[in-house]
């Protein structure tokens, strides 16, 4: 059997995490971005979205011999939030290519989204390609405005970011939102041990 989890991200889940980031972004965050933002930013919420495949799924040799563990557990998407003060920024977000298509960016997305109105935050903000449409028609999705361009905002190709946002302070948006999220939650059934947890000790 195979379930959908949301949790905050560990370091033991860096590997598979960088892998991702590795095959989605250029230049890529480093293992040791992820290592800081996890164990001592103190602003950021790190994310995954995970898929975990219990025991009976596995060959009945692993399962007798316990050579391997119970579960595997696979990540399928990511993001990262800072909350600072009234402010929260979405840092990264990114789905393993072989399972984009599937609502799972939305997922996360939303996870994030909720997590910063658990935060009570004004808005949420995060900056975006100008030529990365599918990422801007996922925020646009879920109400998020362009209220500004950065010119050369990326070093690696001078190209210009759209700084988007999504304000709380009209309740229709917030209602928009919640709608939006129940609906998402029927159609991809999971469970969320991220947006109403305290981050985790490391
Ligand atoms: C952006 C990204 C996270 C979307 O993740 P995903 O899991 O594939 O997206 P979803 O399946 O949840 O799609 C949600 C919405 O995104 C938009 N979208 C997704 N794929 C799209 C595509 N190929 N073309 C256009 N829009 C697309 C749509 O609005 C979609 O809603 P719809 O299904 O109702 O049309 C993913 O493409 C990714 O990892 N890209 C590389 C990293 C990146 O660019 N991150 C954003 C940095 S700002």
């Amino acid at each position: 059997m195979t379930s959908l989890n949301l949790r905050y991200m560990r370091t033991s889940d860096i590997a598979q995490v960088v892998s991702i980031d590795q095959q989605s972004f250029n230049p890529p965050w480093t293992a040791r971005s992820y290592d800081y933002e996890i164990r001592e930013s103190q602003y950021s919420h790190m994310i995954v979205l995970e898929q975990v495949e219990n025991s009976s799924r596995l060959p009945v040799w692993q399962r007798w011999f316990g050579t391997r563990p119970t579960a595997v557990h696979r990540i399928l998407a990511y993001g990262g939030l800072w909350n600072i003060v009234d402010e929260a920024h979405i840092s990264t977000i990114a789905t393993h290519p072989s399972y984009r298509g599937r609502g799972l960016g939305e997922v996360v997305l939303a996870a994030m989204v909720a997590k910063a109105l658990h935060y009570q935050a004004a808005y949420v903000v995060l900056e975006v390609r100008v030529s990365n449409v599918t990422a801007q028609n996922l925020y646009h999705k879920y109400g998020f405005r362009i209220v500004d361009t950065k010119k050369g905002y990326y070093h690696n190709n001078g190209e210009d970011a759209y700084d988007m946002r999504l304000e709380f302070k009209d309740a229709s948006v917030v209602r928009a939102f919640h709608e939006r999220h129940s609906a998402l939650r029927q159609r991809i059934p999971h469970s969320d041990h991220y947006t109403l947890a305290e981050r985790p000790r490391n």
